[in-house]
Protein backbone atom coordinates (compact mmCIF):
# COMPACT_ATOMS: atom_id res chain seq x y z
CA UNK A 1 0.00 0.00 0.00
CA UNK A 2 1.10 3.60 -0.87
CA UNK A 3 1.96 6.22 1.59
CA UNK A 4 2.76 9.95 1.49
CA UNK A 5 5.41 11.54 3.03
CA UNK A 6 5.11 15.17 3.21
CA UNK A 7 7.12 18.17 4.52
CA UNK A 8 5.10 20.24 6.01
CA UNK A 9 5.31 24.16 5.99
CA UNK A 10 5.76 25.05 2.73
CA UNK A 11 2.98 27.46 1.19
CA UNK A 12 1.14 26.59 -1.51
CA UNK A 13 1.93 28.90 -4.59
CA UNK A 14 1.40 29.42 -8.16
CA UNK A 15 -1.47 27.55 -9.82
CA UNK A 16 -3.37 23.87 -9.82
CA UNK A 17 -5.29 22.85 -12.76
CA UNK A 18 -8.81 21.23 -11.79
CA UNK A 19 -9.23 17.93 -13.40
CA UNK A 20 -13.20 16.56 -14.45
CA UNK A 21 -15.52 15.66 -11.78
CA UNK A 22 -15.18 12.13 -10.31
CA UNK A 23 -19.11 12.16 -9.06
CA UNK A 24 -20.28 13.65 -12.91
CA UNK A 25 -18.31 11.24 -14.52
CA UNK A 26 -19.73 8.19 -12.83
CA UNK A 27 -23.35 9.02 -13.47
CA UNK A 28 -22.24 9.81 -16.99
CA UNK A 29 -19.94 6.24 -17.68
CA UNK A 30 -23.69 4.55 -16.58
CA UNK A 31 -25.65 6.69 -18.74
CA UNK A 32 -24.00 5.46 -22.00
CA UNK A 33 -25.81 1.85 -21.33
CA UNK A 34 -28.78 3.86 -21.82
CA UNK A 35 -27.91 3.76 -26.11
CA UNK A 36 -26.35 0.97 -28.54
CA UNK A 37 -24.55 4.11 -30.48
CA UNK A 38 -21.34 5.70 -28.72
CA UNK A 39 -21.16 8.37 -26.44
CA UNK A 40 -17.79 9.97 -26.16
CA UNK A 41 -16.64 12.08 -22.89
CA UNK A 42 -14.01 14.03 -22.00
CA UNK A 43 -12.10 15.25 -19.13
CA UNK A 44 -13.11 11.96 -17.12
CA UNK A 45 -10.37 11.88 -14.32
CA UNK A 46 -7.81 9.12 -14.34
CA UNK A 47 -9.08 7.74 -10.67
CA UNK A 48 -9.72 4.32 -9.34
CA UNK A 49 -13.47 5.19 -8.70
CA UNK A 50 -13.33 5.43 -12.57
CA UNK A 51 -11.62 2.63 -13.06
CA UNK A 52 -13.66 0.50 -11.14
CA UNK A 53 -17.01 1.91 -13.00
CA UNK A 54 -15.34 1.11 -16.32
CA UNK A 55 -14.62 -2.56 -15.45
CA UNK A 56 -18.27 -2.64 -14.80
CA UNK A 57 -19.80 -1.23 -17.49
CA UNK A 58 -17.17 -2.97 -19.51
CA UNK A 59 -18.64 -6.36 -17.43
CA UNK A 60 -21.92 -5.42 -18.46
CA UNK A 61 -21.47 -5.50 -22.15
CA UNK A 62 -20.16 -1.90 -23.20
CA UNK A 63 -16.57 -1.54 -25.51
CA UNK A 64 -14.18 0.91 -24.29
CA UNK A 65 -11.71 2.95 -25.52
CA UNK A 66 -9.29 5.55 -23.88
CA UNK A 67 -7.69 8.03 -26.00
CA UNK A 68 -4.71 9.70 -24.48
CA UNK A 69 -3.43 11.96 -26.35
CA UNK A 70 -0.07 13.74 -25.03
CA UNK A 71 -0.63 16.71 -22.91
CA UNK A 72 -4.06 16.24 -23.85
CA UNK A 73 -7.10 15.20 -21.65
CA UNK A 74 -8.43 11.92 -22.19
CA UNK A 75 -11.53 11.11 -24.22
CA UNK A 76 -13.11 8.05 -22.92
CA UNK A 77 -15.69 6.44 -26.14
CA UNK A 78 -18.20 3.92 -24.94
CA UNK A 79 -20.74 1.54 -26.81
CA UNK A 80 -22.63 -0.68 -25.17
CA UNK A 81 -24.12 -1.88 -28.21
CA UNK A 82 -24.82 -5.34 -26.64
CA UNK A 83 -26.13 -5.57 -22.74
CA UNK A 84 -24.52 -8.72 -22.05
CA UNK A 85 -24.61 -9.56 -18.40
CA UNK A 86 -27.45 -6.83 -16.83
CA UNK A 87 -25.25 -7.35 -13.52
CA UNK A 88 -23.11 -5.57 -11.15
CA UNK A 89 -21.16 -8.24 -8.80
CA UNK A 90 -20.57 -7.77 -5.45
CA UNK A 91 -16.70 -7.18 -6.10
CA UNK A 92 -17.09 -4.45 -7.91
CA UNK A 93 -19.73 -2.99 -5.98
CA UNK A 94 -17.57 -3.66 -2.45
CA UNK A 95 -15.31 -1.20 -3.69
CA UNK A 96 -17.38 2.09 -4.90
CA UNK A 97 -20.98 2.56 -3.98
CA UNK A 98 -21.82 4.33 -7.01
CA UNK A 99 -21.94 0.86 -8.64
CA UNK A 100 -25.78 1.35 -7.94
CA UNK A 101 -25.60 3.85 -10.47
CA UNK A 102 -26.20 1.16 -13.67
CA UNK A 103 -29.30 -0.27 -11.99
CA UNK A 104 -31.71 2.74 -13.44
CA UNK A 105 -30.01 2.35 -16.99
CA UNK A 106 -30.13 -1.47 -17.23
CA UNK A 107 -34.09 -1.93 -16.18
CA UNK A 108 -34.69 0.87 -18.52
CA UNK A 109 -33.01 -0.58 -21.38
CA UNK A 110 -32.63 -4.42 -20.87
CA UNK A 111 -35.49 -4.55 -18.47
CA UNK A 112 -34.13 -6.45 -15.89
CA UNK A 113 -31.01 -5.69 -13.56
CA UNK A 114 -28.44 -7.59 -10.88
CA UNK A 115 -27.11 -5.18 -8.73
CA UNK A 116 -25.16 -6.17 -5.70
CA UNK A 117 -25.86 -4.33 -1.97
CA UNK A 118 -23.08 -2.53 -1.60
CA UNK A 119 -22.97 -3.57 2.41
CA UNK A 120 -20.67 -1.29 4.83
CA UNK A 121 -19.21 2.38 4.39
CA UNK A 122 -16.74 4.36 6.51
CA UNK A 123 -18.68 6.97 6.36
CA UNK A 124 -22.15 6.15 7.28
CA UNK A 125 -24.84 3.36 6.49
CA UNK A 126 -25.88 4.51 3.18
CA UNK A 127 -28.64 2.32 2.19
CA UNK A 128 -30.31 2.46 -1.65
CA UNK A 129 -33.66 2.10 -0.83
CA UNK A 130 -34.63 5.53 -2.05
CA UNK A 131 -33.12 4.18 -5.57
CA UNK A 132 -35.48 0.91 -5.55
CA UNK A 133 -38.70 2.45 -4.22
CA UNK A 134 -38.34 4.92 -7.30
CA UNK A 135 -38.44 2.06 -9.37
CA UNK A 136 -40.86 0.38 -8.20
CA UNK A 137 -42.40 3.43 -8.37
CA UNK A 138 -41.48 3.53 -12.39
CA UNK A 139 -43.19 -0.06 -12.31
CA UNK A 140 -40.32 -2.60 -11.77
CA UNK A 141 -40.24 -5.39 -9.46
CA UNK A 142 -37.80 -5.37 -7.01
CA UNK A 143 -36.65 -8.57 -5.24
CA UNK A 144 -33.74 -8.51 -2.27
CA UNK A 145 -31.85 -11.86 -2.44
CA UNK A 146 -28.32 -13.32 -1.79
CA UNK A 147 -27.36 -9.80 -1.17
CA UNK A 148 -28.36 -8.36 -4.09
CA UNK A 149 -31.32 -6.36 -5.74
CA UNK A 150 -33.05 -7.70 -8.23
CA UNK A 151 -35.26 -5.86 -10.47
CA UNK A 152 -37.35 -6.74 -13.45
CA UNK A 153 -39.75 -4.64 -15.71
CA UNK A 154 -40.48 -6.49 -18.59
CA UNK A 155 -43.40 -4.49 -20.12
CA UNK A 156 -40.56 -0.96 -19.76
CA UNK A 157 -41.25 0.83 -17.24
CA UNK A 158 -43.83 3.73 -17.23
CA UNK A 159 -43.51 7.56 -15.79
CA UNK A 160 -44.57 8.33 -12.87
CA UNK A 161 -44.89 11.32 -9.86
CA UNK A 162 -41.89 10.56 -7.31
CA UNK A 163 -41.21 11.95 -4.41
CA UNK A 164 -37.48 11.39 -2.44
CA UNK A 165 -38.30 10.80 1.03
CA UNK A 166 -34.78 12.92 1.76
CA UNK A 167 -32.42 14.11 -1.22
CA UNK A 168 -29.73 11.59 -3.05
CA UNK A 169 -27.67 12.70 -5.32
CA UNK A 170 -26.90 9.35 -7.25
CA UNK A 171 -30.62 8.12 -6.45
CA UNK A 172 -31.62 11.26 -8.34
CA UNK A 173 -28.91 10.85 -10.87
CA UNK A 174 -30.48 6.96 -10.98
CA UNK A 175 -34.27 7.61 -11.81
CA UNK A 176 -33.93 10.38 -13.92
CA UNK A 177 -31.86 7.73 -15.85
CA UNK A 178 -34.71 5.12 -15.89
CA UNK A 179 -37.28 7.80 -16.38
CA UNK A 180 -35.86 8.86 -20.12
CA UNK A 181 -36.75 5.61 -21.46
CA UNK A 182 -40.20 5.19 -19.49
CA UNK A 183 -43.43 5.89 -21.11
CA UNK A 184 -45.23 9.05 -20.28
CA UNK A 185 -44.04 11.87 -18.01
CA UNK A 186 -42.02 10.82 -14.81
CA UNK A 187 -41.94 14.01 -12.25
CA UNK A 188 -38.96 13.60 -9.48
CA UNK A 189 -39.72 15.74 -6.70
CA UNK A 190 -37.29 16.42 -3.27
CA UNK A 191 -34.78 16.25 -6.79
CA UNK A 192 -30.83 16.95 -5.43
CA UNK A 193 -29.64 20.25 -7.37
CA UNK A 194 -25.72 19.13 -7.18
CA UNK A 195 -24.03 20.31 -10.25
CA UNK A 196 -23.36 16.80 -10.94
CA UNK A 197 -27.02 15.89 -11.89
CA UNK A 198 -27.52 18.41 -14.24
CA UNK A 199 -24.46 17.99 -16.30
CA UNK A 200 -25.76 13.96 -16.05
CA UNK A 201 -29.36 15.79 -17.34
CA UNK A 202 -26.78 17.38 -19.96
CA UNK A 203 -25.62 14.53 -21.25
CA UNK A 204 -28.97 12.85 -21.78
CA UNK A 205 -30.25 15.77 -23.04
CA UNK A 206 -27.62 15.91 -25.90
CA UNK A 207 -28.45 11.65 -26.12
CA UNK A 208 -32.13 12.99 -27.12
CA UNK A 209 -33.48 12.74 -23.76
CA UNK A 210 -36.24 14.99 -22.73
CA UNK A 211 -35.77 16.34 -19.31
CA UNK A 212 -36.21 20.26 -17.95
CA UNK A 213 -35.93 21.03 -14.33
CA UNK A 214 -32.31 19.38 -13.44
CA UNK A 215 -30.52 21.79 -10.76
CA UNK A 216 -34.04 22.46 -9.27
CA UNK A 217 -36.28 20.31 -6.94
CA UNK A 218 -38.48 19.19 -9.12
CA UNK A 219 -37.25 17.25 -12.30
CA UNK A 220 -40.21 16.76 -15.12
CA UNK A 221 -38.99 14.21 -17.71
CA UNK A 222 -40.98 13.04 -21.05
CA UNK A 223 -39.60 9.36 -22.15
CA UNK A 224 -38.49 8.68 -25.43
CA UNK A 225 -38.30 5.27 -26.91
CA UNK A 226 -34.43 5.30 -27.39
CA UNK A 227 -31.53 7.42 -26.93
CA UNK A 228 -28.76 7.88 -29.60
CA UNK A 229 -24.91 8.82 -28.88
CA UNK A 230 -23.12 11.87 -27.98
CA UNK A 231 -20.29 13.64 -27.07
CA UNK A 232 -20.26 15.32 -23.81
CA UNK A 233 -17.56 17.40 -21.89
CA UNK A 234 -17.70 16.30 -17.97
CA UNK A 235 -17.47 19.60 -15.65
CA UNK A 236 -14.68 20.64 -12.85
CA UNK A 237 -14.53 18.68 -10.10
CA UNK A 238 -15.83 21.05 -7.68
CA UNK A 239 -14.35 19.12 -4.91
CA UNK A 240 -11.17 18.82 -5.86
CA UNK A 241 -11.14 22.55 -6.60
CA UNK A 242 -12.28 22.79 -2.75
CA UNK A 243 -9.58 21.08 -1.57
CA UNK A 244 -6.43 23.06 -2.98
CA UNK A 245 -8.57 26.30 -2.01
CA UNK A 246 -8.60 25.37 1.48
CA UNK A 247 -5.08 24.36 1.14
CA UNK A 248 -4.60 27.35 0.00
CA UNK A 249 -5.29 29.09 2.73
CA UNK A 250 -4.43 26.81 5.27
CA UNK A 251 -0.61 27.10 3.89
CA UNK A 252 -0.99 30.89 3.72
CA UNK A 253 0.17 30.39 0.09
CA UNK A 254 -1.40 32.49 -2.80
CA UNK A 255 -2.47 30.15 -5.20
CA UNK A 256 -4.46 30.06 -8.31
CA UNK A 257 -7.08 27.00 -8.76
CA UNK A 258 -7.82 27.40 -12.92
CA UNK A 259 -10.30 25.53 -14.69
CA UNK A 260 -13.22 25.41 -12.15
CA UNK A 261 -16.53 26.87 -11.87
CA UNK A 262 -16.70 29.73 -9.39
CA UNK A 263 -20.53 29.39 -9.28
CA UNK A 264 -20.39 25.67 -7.78
CA UNK A 265 -17.99 26.43 -5.21
CA UNK A 266 -20.69 29.61 -3.31
CA UNK A 267 -20.87 27.94 0.16
CA UNK A 268 -16.77 27.29 0.47
CA UNK A 269 -16.14 30.70 -0.66
CA UNK A 270 -18.07 32.52 1.38
CA UNK A 271 -17.12 30.94 4.58
CA UNK A 272 -13.73 31.11 3.61
CA UNK A 273 -14.01 35.12 3.59
CA UNK A 274 -15.80 34.81 6.68
CA UNK A 275 -12.55 32.92 7.94
CA UNK A 276 -10.81 36.00 6.82
CA UNK A 277 -8.76 34.60 3.59
CA UNK A 278 -9.09 36.59 0.77
CA UNK A 279 -11.02 34.71 -2.56
CA UNK A 280 -10.73 36.29 -5.79
CA UNK A 281 -12.96 34.86 -9.16
CA UNK A 282 -11.96 35.50 -12.84
CA UNK A 283 -14.25 33.61 -15.14
CA UNK A 284 -13.25 29.50 -14.22
CA UNK A 285 -10.07 30.80 -11.78
CA UNK A 286 -10.08 31.12 -7.55
CA UNK A 287 -7.29 32.88 -6.18
CA UNK A 288 -7.02 32.29 -2.55
CA UNK A 289 -4.48 34.04 -0.31
CA UNK A 290 -4.06 34.29 3.35
CA UNK A 291 -2.53 37.79 5.00
CA UNK A 292 -4.46 37.80 7.96
CA UNK A 293 -4.70 35.25 10.97
CA UNK A 294 -7.74 32.90 10.54
CA UNK A 295 -10.73 33.48 12.13
CA UNK A 296 -13.23 30.39 13.40
CA UNK A 297 -16.37 29.84 11.74
CA UNK A 298 -19.18 27.28 12.10
CA UNK A 299 -20.35 25.17 9.13
CA UNK A 300 -23.08 22.75 8.95
CA UNK A 301 -23.25 20.40 5.94
CA UNK A 302 -26.13 20.36 3.70
CA UNK A 303 -27.03 19.24 0.49
CA UNK A 304 -26.29 21.71 -2.82
CA UNK A 305 -26.09 24.71 -2.65
CA UNK A 306 -25.35 24.46 0.64
CA UNK A 307 -21.81 23.76 2.30
CA UNK A 308 -20.50 19.92 0.46
CA UNK A 309 -20.06 17.13 3.39
CA UNK A 310 -17.44 16.19 0.59
CA UNK A 311 -15.02 19.50 1.69
CA UNK A 312 -16.07 18.92 5.41
CA UNK A 313 -12.81 17.59 6.48
CA UNK A 314 -10.82 19.46 4.74
CA UNK A 315 -12.71 22.14 6.00
CA UNK A 316 -11.89 21.05 9.69
CA UNK A 317 -8.25 20.82 9.19
CA UNK A 318 -8.02 24.53 8.32
CA UNK A 319 -10.37 25.41 11.07
CA UNK A 320 -7.17 23.76 13.22
CA UNK A 321 -5.16 26.67 12.23
CA UNK A 322 -7.81 29.89 12.89
CA UNK A 323 -8.50 31.70 16.54
CA UNK A 324 -11.47 30.68 17.96
CA UNK A 325 -14.08 28.00 18.74
CA UNK A 326 -15.61 26.35 15.43
CA UNK A 327 -18.96 24.44 15.33
CA UNK A 328 -18.67 21.83 12.16
CA UNK A 329 -21.82 19.89 12.05
CA UNK A 330 -22.46 16.97 9.58
CA UNK A 331 -25.91 16.21 8.74
CA UNK A 332 -25.68 14.15 5.71
CA UNK A 333 -23.90 11.14 6.85
CA UNK A 334 -24.00 9.75 10.53
CA UNK A 335 -20.26 8.74 10.99
CA UNK A 336 -17.81 11.20 8.97
CA UNK A 337 -15.88 12.17 11.67
CA UNK A 338 -13.09 9.77 11.33
CA UNK A 339 -10.16 12.83 10.27
CA UNK A 340 -10.95 14.05 13.60
CA UNK A 341 -9.14 11.59 15.57
CA UNK A 342 -6.22 11.95 13.12
CA UNK A 343 -5.90 15.43 12.99
CA UNK A 344 -5.92 15.13 16.76
CA UNK A 345 -2.72 13.38 16.62
CA UNK A 346 -1.11 15.63 14.76
CA UNK A 347 -2.00 18.59 17.60
CA UNK A 348 -5.55 19.74 16.40
CA UNK A 349 -7.86 20.00 19.36
CA UNK A 350 -10.95 18.73 18.47
CA UNK A 351 -14.10 17.23 20.73
CA UNK A 352 -16.54 15.06 18.69
CA UNK A 353 -20.18 15.52 20.01
CA UNK A 354 -22.57 13.29 17.94
CA UNK A 355 -23.18 14.78 14.80
CA UNK A 356 -21.14 17.92 16.06
CA UNK A 357 -17.52 18.39 15.75
CA UNK A 358 -16.15 21.30 18.40
CA UNK A 359 -12.97 22.88 17.25
CA UNK A 360 -10.66 24.89 19.02
CA UNK A 361 -7.50 27.30 17.63
CA UNK A 362 -5.02 27.48 16.82
CA UNK A 363 -2.89 25.01 17.86
CA UNK A 364 0.10 24.29 15.86
CA UNK A 365 0.33 20.97 14.24
CA UNK A 366 3.01 18.64 13.73
CA UNK A 367 4.12 15.77 11.08
CA UNK A 368 2.76 12.71 12.20
CA UNK A 369 2.00 9.12 11.12
CA UNK A 370 -1.50 9.18 10.32
CA UNK A 371 -4.17 6.57 8.59
CA UNK A 372 -6.43 7.77 6.12
CA UNK A 373 -10.21 6.34 6.54
CA UNK A 374 -11.82 7.46 3.46
CA UNK A 375 -11.45 9.20 0.53
CA UNK A 376 -11.76 12.92 1.94
CA UNK A 377 -10.74 12.72 5.39
CA UNK A 378 -7.18 11.18 3.18
CA UNK A 379 -7.69 14.92 1.93
CA UNK A 380 -7.71 16.88 4.92
CA UNK A 381 -5.08 14.86 6.38
CA UNK A 382 -2.60 15.33 3.38
CA UNK A 383 -3.64 19.34 3.56
CA UNK A 384 -2.61 18.81 7.42
CA UNK A 385 0.58 17.74 6.58
CA UNK A 386 0.86 20.39 3.96
CA UNK A 387 0.79 23.10 6.84
CA UNK A 388 2.45 21.13 10.20
CA UNK A 389 5.82 21.17 11.29
CA UNK A 390 7.80 18.42 10.22
CA UNK A 391 7.55 14.96 8.46
CA UNK A 392 3.66 13.47 7.99
CA UNK A 393 3.29 9.85 6.93
CA UNK A 394 -0.41 9.40 5.38
CA UNK A 395 -0.83 5.85 5.07
CA UNK A 396 -3.55 3.89 3.24
CA UNK A 397 -3.31 6.39 0.17
CA UNK A 398 -5.48 4.46 -2.05
CA UNK A 399 -8.51 6.17 -0.84
CA UNK A 400 -6.81 9.02 -1.91
CA UNK A 401 -6.26 7.87 -5.36
CA UNK A 402 -10.11 6.54 -5.58
CA UNK A 403 -10.64 10.43 -6.26
CA UNK A 404 -7.98 12.70 -6.46
CA UNK A 405 -5.87 12.51 -10.25
CA UNK A 406 -2.10 12.68 -9.58
CA UNK A 407 -2.71 14.75 -5.82
CA UNK A 408 0.94 14.30 -5.10
CA UNK A 409 1.88 15.81 -8.42
CA UNK A 410 -0.50 18.78 -8.41
CA UNK A 411 0.24 19.71 -4.69
CA UNK A 412 4.01 19.47 -5.54
CA UNK A 413 4.02 21.87 -8.61
CA UNK A 414 2.34 24.44 -6.27
CA UNK A 415 5.81 24.20 -3.80
CA UNK A 416 4.46 21.04 -1.51
CA UNK A 417 7.24 18.48 -0.69
CA UNK A 418 5.13 15.48 -1.05
CA UNK A 419 5.97 12.16 -2.19
CA UNK A 420 4.62 8.93 -2.52
CA UNK A 421 6.46 5.84 -1.33
CA UNK A 422 5.30 2.19 -2.95
CA UNK A 423 5.07 -0.56 0.38
CA UNK A 424 7.14 -3.70 -0.75
N1 LIG B 1 -29.79 7.80 1.59
C1 LIG B 1 -30.78 6.93 1.99
N2 LIG B 1 -31.31 6.09 1.06
C2 LIG B 1 -30.90 6.07 -0.24
C3 LIG B 1 -29.89 6.97 -0.64
C4 LIG B 1 -29.35 7.83 0.30
O1 LIG B 1 -31.17 6.93 3.14
O2 LIG B 1 -31.44 5.27 -1.03
C5 LIG B 1 -29.19 8.72 2.58
C6 LIG B 1 -27.69 8.46 2.74
O3 LIG B 1 -27.43 7.43 3.67
C7 LIG B 1 -27.18 9.80 3.20
C8 LIG B 1 -28.09 10.77 2.46
O4 LIG B 1 -29.24 10.02 2.07
O5 LIG B 1 -27.36 9.92 4.59
C9 LIG B 1 -27.50 11.42 1.24
O6 LIG B 1 -26.88 10.44 0.43
P1 LIG B 1 -26.76 10.55 -1.15
O7 LIG B 1 -27.60 9.47 -1.76
O8 LIG B 1 -27.03 11.94 -1.59
O9 LIG B 1 -25.24 10.20 -1.36
P2 LIG B 1 -24.67 9.41 -2.60
O10 LIG B 1 -25.47 9.74 -3.80
O11 LIG B 1 -24.48 8.00 -2.24
C10 LIG B 1 -23.06 11.27 -3.47
C11 LIG B 1 -21.59 11.39 -3.71
C12 LIG B 1 -20.86 11.43 -2.38
C13 LIG B 1 -21.37 12.64 -1.60
C14 LIG B 1 -22.88 12.53 -1.43
C15 LIG B 1 -23.50 13.73 -0.74
C16 LIG B 1 -21.32 10.26 -5.82
C17 LIG B 1 -20.81 9.10 -6.58
N3 LIG B 1 -21.14 10.26 -4.50
O12 LIG B 1 -23.23 10.04 -2.75
O13 LIG B 1 -19.48 11.62 -2.67
O14 LIG B 1 -20.76 12.69 -0.33
O15 LIG B 1 -23.52 12.38 -2.72
O16 LIG B 1 -23.23 14.88 -1.43
O17 LIG B 1 -21.86 11.19 -6.41
C18 LIG B 1 -17.17 11.42 -2.32
O18 LIG B 1 -16.99 11.80 -3.49
O19 LIG B 1 -16.22 11.33 -1.48
C19 LIG B 1 -18.50 11.05 -1.88
C20 LIG B 1 -18.74 10.29 -0.81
Amino acid sequence: MDRFIIQGGTPLEGSIAVSGSKNASLPALAACLLTSEQVSLDRVPAVRDIQTMLNLVKHIGAEICVEKAAGKKSRITIRAAEIREPEAPYDLVKTMRASSLVLGPLVARFGRARVSLPGGCAIGARPINLHTSGLEQLGARIRQQHGYIEAEAPEGLRGADIIFDRITVTGTEDIMMAAVLARGETVIRNAAREPEVVDVAGLLTSMGAQIEGAGTPVIHIQGVATLHGASHTVIADRIEAGTFLIGGALTRGDLAVTGCVPEHLRALIAKLRQAGAEVTEAADTLRVRTPNPLKSVDVTTEEHPGFATDLQAQFMALMTQAGGISFITETIFENRFMHALELARMGANIRLEGRQAIVAGPTPLSGAQVIASDLRASASLVLAGLAAKGEAVIDRVYHIDRGYEKIETKLAGAGARIRRVSAK
